[in-house]
């Protein structure tokens, strides 16, 4: 979708002496930040949601998603911010039908993720951490294979995917060779991009851009704002990155040990903790402040799941 256009009129008329701003207010319509107004049916609406998981008779059960909720507008790119071990990837399966939900609610645009599973399925669609391929084949290969897992024609999926790519800057040569024979951050992209082949309006991306070097980063996180402006997507996306949290998301939720301790934009997540602070604070300082720790502590996942509490 294209966003900017100038063909509003250029000449409305002034009538008033006061000076007007320099700067005219942009004239592309403004992206719509959740939460979703009374009335609109959110893309996603989580509603106490809890996962446990037990892990052995000794052990005292891990409560990976505890009491959470969420609702999320069409359009947005909501991140949901935490260290490792805090519940991210649990969250996002539950989203998508990948486990099933202890207490709560989940739906997709109306549509529970328990009662109405293939519906949920056909609107969602989820690019883990690590997105598999089989890496001796192409991305073209991978592609064709997933199409005719989504039940498409090849032809038609692989025409699908060839624009996809190249409307978000990814040249149809560069994907005849081998995947392993690709960066990480291009695997990604077209990891995205095949998720995007079946048109989701929900798409679920799990720590996109972890373990990549620094310029694939930049790069698909790039590729993310593109697919959010040309594919009218709504957009949940865990990290636990803070400039990737701050550069990409609308809303942010901070989780920490499966409960969500903070939610807003970041401005209003910084403008939380800005009282309690003496200088500007930074989305960090935000994050320490609601959950006591640093996202640079790698969490030992072994201990921390016994001794809390
Ligand atoms: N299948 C599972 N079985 C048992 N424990 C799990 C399972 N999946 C996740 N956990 C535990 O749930 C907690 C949250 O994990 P996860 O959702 O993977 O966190 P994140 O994605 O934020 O790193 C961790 O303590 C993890 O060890
Ligand atoms: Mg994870």
């Amino acid at each position: 979708m294209t966003e900017v256009m100038t063909t509003e009129p250029k000449t409305t008329p002034m009538p008033s002496a006061e000076p007007q701003p320099a700067v005219a207010p942009a004239p592309e319509q403004a992206r719509r930040v959740g939460p979703p107004p009374p009335g609109e049916l959110p893309a996603l609406f989580i509603d106490h949601a809890t996962k446990r998981f037990v892990v052995g008779r000794k052990k005292k059960p891990v409560m990976a998603v505890n009491d959470v909720s969420m609702s999320i507008r069409k359009g947005e790119i909501y991140g949901v911010l935490g260290a490792n071990g805090s519940g991210k990837s649990t969250l996002i399966r539950l989203v998508s039908t990948l486990l099933t939900i202890d207490r709560g609610r989940i739906e997709v645009f109306g549509h529970d993720v328990t009662k109405d599973e293939m519906a949920v399925k056909r609107l969602i669609n989820r690019v883990s951490v690590d997105a598999a391929f089989f890496k001796k084949l192409s991305p073209h290969e991978n592609l064709a294979y997933a199409a005719r897992l989504y039940g498409m024609d090849a032809k038609v999926a692989r025409a699908e995917a060839v624009s996809i790519l190249a409307r978000l800057g990814v040249g149809e040569k560069r994907l005849g060779r081998p995947v392993e024979q690709m960066s990480r951050g291009m695997q990604q992209k077209v990891a995205i991009a095949r998720a995007l082949l079946t048109s989701p309006v929900v798409l679920l991306l799990d720590e996109p851009t972890t373990g990549l070097d620094p310029r694939s980063k930049l790069d698909v996180q790039t590729f993310i704002e593109e697919v959010r402006d040309t594919h009218d997507a709504t957009i949940l996306l865990t990290t636990h990155d803070l400039a990737e949290a701050e550069r990409l998301c609308d809303r942010i939720a901070l989780i920490n040990d499966g409960r969500l301790v903070a939610e807003g934009t970041p401005a209003e997540l910084t403008e939380m903790v800005a009282r309690d602070y003496g200088k500007e604070p930074t989305l960090e300082s935000v994050f320490m402040t609601f959950t006591g720790k640093s996202l640079d502590d790698d969490i030992d996942e072994e201990s921390s799941s016994e001794d809390d509490e």
